[in-house]
């Protein structure tokens, strides 16, 4: 058996996909499943988890470094039994570039009035609707970490107006950034508002009627839109259809939700102005999430820093 320190994958993924990934991976070291339940855990120093079984953290009592399966980190933070080691959340270009790739796509379909000629091709109608450039639209990003910021990036290649929204300021070439302080002012110039922001106390139910009150009204989009891809619990669902309902929002493109699976009888399923995809904006790869653990073990194991370490304090 191999000297390295053993690592334990408790991943809530397809088996078949974690075993086919799993045969380049972790080389010369042992590999543990949590969900082989007669597997002895107790010399196991690395796990690699996302939605683990409740007795991970008593059977695995000598684990120095928890890799995450996702980049969102509020279920891991509430774990019961949590213990007080690293988090290191996934960071990886697979999931950067997926998830700008469908913010682009949102954003291009309400420019293009997607929901309205899907309508209309259901109904056999041809009629062609007005069509706004890209440039006349501003898409305000809220979040501008690993992915806000390069959705940011590739928005503004295709011709938006793009501002953005941290807690700490950024400079970003072309883009004109706000802090916390600068929300109404953010809010206020905002036709299409992008949500990439961590699930943390200060961002839950942070997207209600009154943030949706304060977008800009009157822009080339017929009223301002709503996209989310960060955590569904940032948002307030009732707000959010009463928003679509009323008219302070002209349309949504959502891909998480308060409670997921979204509940059949949302009225939100059937809204012709929104756009549901089921928490798939951005699937980790597990090939890349393996990689990525194996070579912070490698770092962590030669004495160099971990990378994208989770702030406890901060929620992220
Ligand atoms: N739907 C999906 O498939 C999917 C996939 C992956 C990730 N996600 C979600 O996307 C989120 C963002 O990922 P990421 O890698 O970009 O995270 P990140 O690099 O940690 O960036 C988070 C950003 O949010 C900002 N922020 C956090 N709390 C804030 C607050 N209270 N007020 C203002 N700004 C705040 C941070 O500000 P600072 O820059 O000042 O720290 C940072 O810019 C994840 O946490 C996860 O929930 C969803």
């Amino acid at each position: 058996m191999s000297d390295k320190c053993a690592v334990v994958i408790d991943l809530k993924f397809e088996r078949r996909e974690v075993d086919q990934a799993l045969a380049d991976a972790f080389k010369g070291r042992q590999v543990l499943h949590a969900s082989d339940k007669g597997a002895d855990l107790s010399q196991a120093r690395y796990a690699v988890l996302w939605k683990p079984d409740a007795d991970l953290f008593q059977r695995a009592p000598r684990l120095d470094v928890l890799f995450s399966g996702g980049a969102g980190v509020d279920s891991v933070l509430s774990l019961p039994g949590l213990p007080e080691i690293p988090i290191v959340r996934f960071v990886d270009h697979t999931l950067t570039t997926r998830m700008s790739e469908w913010v682009v796509l949102q954003c291009l379909a309400h420019l293009r009035q997607v929901p309205a000629y899907l309508k209309q091709q259901r109904e056999s109608h041809w009629r062609e609707l007005p069509q706004p450039q890209a440039s006349e639209v501003t898409v305000g990003v809220m979040g501008l970490g690993v992915l806000g910021r390069d959705a940011a990036e590739k928005l503004k290649i295709m011709g938006f107006e793009v501002i953005g929204w941290s807690r700490s300021r950024k400079a970003l070439e072309g883009i004109d950034t706000y802090d916390t302080g600068g929300l109404d002012d953010f809010l206020g110039r905002t036709d299409i508002l992008v949500g990439l922001l961590p699930l943390t106390p200060q961002t839950r139910g942070m997207f209600d009627a009154a943030l949706f009150g304060r977008l800009r009204k009157g822009g080339r989009l017929g009223g301002p839109v709503f996209i989310n891809a960060g955590r569904g619990g940032s948002q307030v669902e009732t707000d959010v259809v009463a928003a679509l309902q009323g008219g302070t929002l002209a349309g949504a493109s959502l891909d998480v939700f308060e409670r997921e699976p979204l509940d059949r009888a949302s009225p939100l399923w059937r809204m012709e102005n929104v756009l549901i995809t089921p928490h798939a904006a951005s699937a980790s790869d597990v090939r890349a999430l393996f990689r990525n653990a194996e070579q912070q073990i490698e770092r962590h194991e030669a004495g160099d820093p971990l990378q994208h370490v989770v702030d406890r304090s901060a929620g992220y």
